[in-house]
C-alpha cells in the first residue's frame, strides 16, 4: 500500500466559524411545506440559535419537475429568507435520490443487486454510481444550482449527494468495473496472476469475461471482491468529485462537502478524505448499547484523523429517536446535549441534526427533530435551544486541536482484505477490536488518532495495530522507524497475514513484522467457545492479579528473541506464547498471539503506555465509569455518560465555559453532565 500523502487542505470551516462560532443546526426540508411554514421555521430557527441548516438534499424532483425544466422560485424564497434571519446554509446537491422519471426514461440508471434485482424509485437512493447517464443529469442540476447560487450571501458550503454507500452489482457497474480493472492491471495475464485464477478453473481469457462478484454457488475470490470492493468506493468517489468539480466549474468558492457514515465499509475514507473540503459525519449509535458512548468517540477520532486534526462537522446526528432500527429508543435533551458536546471535544467545530422539523409524512415521519410534530412549547425544542445557547458558550475553543501522543493503525482495505470468509474464523472482526482497544485508552482519558498505515508515525509514542490483516513494506517499515525511536508498539493478532492482493504471505508469520516484534508463528487457529487460560511468566512483572484468558483466535508462536509475557494454558496451543515483548532501538514492541480478554489487553497497554510515557487528559488513571476526559486546545472535556456520579481531580484553577462556575482540584459531574473547563489564568 505505497502511499502518497498529499497535504491536508487548511481549515475550510474557519471563514463561517469565525462569523458563526460553533455552527449549529440540520437539515432542512423546506420542499415538503409551505411557505407560512418556512417563515415560522425561520423565526424558530433564530429562537433556538440555529446559525447553519442543510438545504434541499432531497429536492431534485421539486428543482426538476421534468427532464430538464428548472423550478428555483421556491428556493430563492427559501434562501433569501434564511439569509434575512442571519442563517448560514449549507446547499446541497440534490442527486442521492433521483426523480421517478429518470429511472422511467433510463432504468439503467436503477442499481441491482447482487441477486440481479433491479431496484425501483418510492424509497431514494435509487441510482447506480456507474451510470454516465445518471452522473450527467446530476451535474446538469449541480452546474444550475451552482451558477445560481454560487453568489448568494446565505450560502457559505456545498453538500453533495447524501451519505455515499450505493453498491450496484448489474450491466452498469460490470462495464465500469471492467474499465477500472484494464486501467489497474493493463492485461489480462496480470489479473490472472493477481486474483489466483487457477484455484477453482477461474482463468479468464479477456477482461469482458469478468462479471461484479454477484451470487455464486460458493465462495467468492477474495481478491476479486476486494477490487470489486475498491472500484465501489472509486465508482462512489467519482460521482462525488465529479459534481465538486463542477460546482467549482460554476464559480462557486465556498468549501464543498459531503456526510460520511463512520465506519462505512463501501467507501474507502482515506481517499476520500483529501477530497473534501471539510471532514462532514452522520452518527447515529445506538443508546441501547451499553458501549455506545466510546464506540461513537472512536468514529469521532476517525472522522478528526482523516482531516489530518482539523475541526470536522458534525452533520447529522438525532435529538432523540431514530426510525431506522425495529425497536427505536428515545433520547432524552440531555443525551443529546452530550453527544454533542462529545464532538465538540473531539474536534468537531459544527454540531446538526437530522432534521430541522419532524416531517409529516413519509418514511421518516417518526424521526425525532429539532422542532418535533408537538411545536416549540416541547421538551425537545427547549433542549434544541439550550443546546444552541451553550455551543455559543464555546466559541474560545473554534479551531481548538486534539493533541494525540497514540496513534492506531486502521485501513478500509484491510478491513475488507481480512472480512472475506473462508478465514480460521469470522468472529474476528476489525473494526470491532478497534473498538475494544480503543475503549480501554478512552476510560483513562487517553487521547489516539488514527492512522493508515504507512503513513509516518515517527511523531507518536505509542503505535497500536489492533487487527491489520494487511501489512505492506511500507507499513512495517514506518513501524519500525517509530520503535527505533523510542515508541511503544502493540500489535493484536492475525495481523500482517497478507499483502494487497489479499495473497498470503508466505513465512513464518508475521512475515515482514516478525524481526520487529521478536516472535513468528506457523499456523493461525480458532479457539473454542470456551476461553482458553493464560499462564503469567515470570519476565511480566507487572502482570495483573486477574485471570487472564483468551478466545476467538489464536497462534502457534515462537519467541525469536522477544520475552514471553504469558503462555497458552491448555488446548490446541497449551504452552506457546501468547503474549511477548521484546526492545528494539528506543522502543518496545508487544505481539499478542491471540484475541485475549479486557483484563490482559488492559494490561498490556498500560504497560506500552507507561514506558512510553504517555499520559491522560486527566490525573487520574482510571476514570469513573462513563466518564469521558479530552483536552482540546486549552479546555478540558469532562462528559459523565455513566448513571453514577463522578469525580475528577482537576489540578490548577478552572472555570467552566458551560456554567460560568470555578471549579478548583475537583469536579464532579451528575450523570449527563458536562463541563468545559479553562484554566482561569488561560482567559
Ligand atoms: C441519514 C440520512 C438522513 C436521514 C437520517 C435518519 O443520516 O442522511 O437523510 O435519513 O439518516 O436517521
Amino acid at each position: 500500500m505505497a502511499r502518497t500523502m498529499t497535504p491536508r487542505p487548511p481549515d475550510a470551516l474557519a471563514p463561517l466559524t469565525a462569523d458563526l462560532g460553533i455552527c449549529f443546526g440540520g437539515d432542512y426540508n423546506p420542499e415538503q411545506w409551505s411557505p407560512e411554514v418556512w417563515r415560522e421555521d425561520a423565526e424558530l430557527m433564530v429562537r433556538a440559535g440555529v446559525n447553519l441548516v442543510t438545504v434541499g438534499v432531497f429536492s431534485w424532483a421539486r428543482l426538476e419537475p421534468s427532464p430538464g425544466e428548472r423550478d428555483f422560485a421556491w428556493l430563492d424564497e427559501v434562501l433569501d429568507l434564511l439569509h434575512a434571519h442571519g442563517i448560514a446554509v449549507d446547499l446541497a446537491t440534490p442527486t442521492a435520490s433521483p426523480p421517478p422519471w429518470l429511472g422511467i426514461l433510463h432504468p439503467e440508471t436503477l442499481p441491482v443487486d447482487r441477486d440481479g434485482v433491479r431496484l425501483v424509485a418510492g424509497s431514494r437512493n435509487q441510482f447506480t454510481p456507474a451510470s454516465r447517464v445518471y452522473r450527467d443529469y446530476a451535474l446538469a442540476i449541480a452546474t444550475d444550482l451552482a451558477e445560481r447560487y454560487r453568489a448568494h450571501p446565505a450560502v457559505r458550503m456545498w453538500h453533495v449527494g447524501n451519505e455515499f454507500g450505493q453498491i450496484d452489482f448489474g450491466p452498469e457497474a460490470a462495464r465500469e468495473f471492467r474499465l477500472w480493472l484494464r486501467e489497474k492491471y493493463g492485461t489480462i495475464d496480470a489479473l490472472n496472476e493477481a486474483w489466483g485464477t487457477l484455484v477453482w478453473s477461474q482463468r479468464y481469457r479477456d477482461f469482458d469475461e469478468i462479471v461484479p462478484p454477484r451470487r455464486m454457488p460458493y465462495m467468492v475470490n477474495p481478491a476479486q471482491s476486494l477490487d470489486f470492493r475498491r472500484y465501489t468506493s472509486f465508482a462512489l468517489q467519482r460521482v462525488f468529485a465529479e459534481q465538486r468539480d463542477a460546482i467549482r466549474a460554476a464559480g462557486a468558492t465556498q468549501p464543498v462537502t459531503t456526510n460520511f457514515m463512520g465506519f462505512e465499509p463501501l467507501t474507502d475514507l482515506w481517499s476520500w478524505a483529501d477530497e473534501v473540503d471539510v471532514i462532514a459525519d452522520d452518527q447515529y449509535p445506538d443508546h441501547g448499547s451499553p458501549t455506545a458512548s466510546s464506540d461513537i468517540a472512536l468514529v469521532q477520532d476517525l472522522m478528526r484523523s482523516l482531516g489530518g486534526g482539523r475541526p470536522w462537522a458534525l452533520m447529522e446526528h438525532a435529538t432523540s429517536a431514530v426510525t431506522f432500527r425495529p425497536h427505536n429508543l428515545p433520547k432524552t435533551a440531555a443525551r443529546a446535549r452530550l453527544d454533542s458536546l462529545q464532538a465538540v471535544a473531539r474536534g468537531a467545530d459544527a454540531i446538526c441534526f437530522f432534521q430541522w422539523r419532524q416531517a409529516r409524512v413519509g418514511a421518516e415521519r417518526f424521526h425525532s427533530a429539532l422542532l418535533p410534530h408537538a411545536g416549540p412549547d416541547t421538551d425537545v425544542f427547549r433542549g434544541a435551544a439550550a443546546l444552541g445557547a451553550d455551543l455559543g458558550r464555546l466559541r474560545p475553543i473554534v479551531g481548538a486541536r486534539v493533541a494525540a501522543s497514540v496513534a492506531m493503525l486502521f485501513d478500509w482495505e484491510s478491513w475488507w482484505a481480512g472480512s472475506e470468509p473462508g478465514r480460521p474464523t469470522d468472529r474476528l472482526d476489525t473494526v470491532e477490536q478497534l473498538r475494544r482497544w480503543h475503549r480501554l485508552l478512552w476510560r483513562r482519558g487517553i487521547a489516539v488518532d488514527l492512522v493508515r498505515p504507512g503513513a509516518d508515525v515517527s511523531g507518536y509514542r505509542a503505535v497500536l495495530v489492533p487487527h491489520s490483516y494487511i501489512v505492506e513494506a511500507d507499513a512495517a517499515a514506518a513501524l519500525r522507524a517509530a520503535v527505533e525511536a523510542g515508541a511503544s508498539l502493540v500489535v493484536g493478532p492475525f495481523s500482517g497475514v497478507a499483502d494487497r492482493d489479499a495473497a498470503i504471505l508466505l513465512g513464518r508469520s508475521p512475515v515482514l513484522l516478525r524481526d520487529l516484534v521478536g516472535v513468528s508463528g506457523e499456523e493461525w487457529v480458532g479457539l473454542p467457545d470456551e476461553p482458553t487460560a493464560l499462564a503469567v511468566e515470570p519476565a511480566w512483572v507487572t502482570a495483573p492479579t486477574a485471570a487472564l484468558r483468551a478466545g476467538v483466535l489464536g497462534e502457534r508462536l515462537r519467541a525469536d528473541g522477544a520475552e514471553v509475557l504469558a503462555r497458552f494454558d491448555g488446548g490446541h496451543l497449551d504452552a506457546a506464547p501468547a503474549i511477548t515483548r521484546h526492545r528494539v532501538g528506543a522502543g518496545t514492541a508487544w505481539y499478542l498471539g491471540a484475541v485475549v480478554e479486557d483484563a490482559a489487553l488492559g494490561a498490556v497497554l498500560d504497560d506500552a503506555l507507561d514506558v512510553a510515557g504517555v499520559t491522560g487528559a486527566t490525573a487520574d488513571r482510571a476514570l469513573p465509569d462513563g466518564l469521558e476526559a479530552v483536552q482540546r486546545g486549552e479546555v478540558l472535556f469532562l462528559l459523565n455518560h455513566g448513571r453514577t456520579t463522578g469525580r475528577v481531580s482537576v489540578p490548577g484553577a478552572r472555570r467552566d465555559l458551560l456554567s460560568d462556575a470555578d471549579v478548583d482540584g475537583q469536579a464532579i459531574l451528575a450523570p449527563g453532565a458536562a463541563m468545559v473547563l479553562i484554566e482561569r489564568h488561560a482567559q
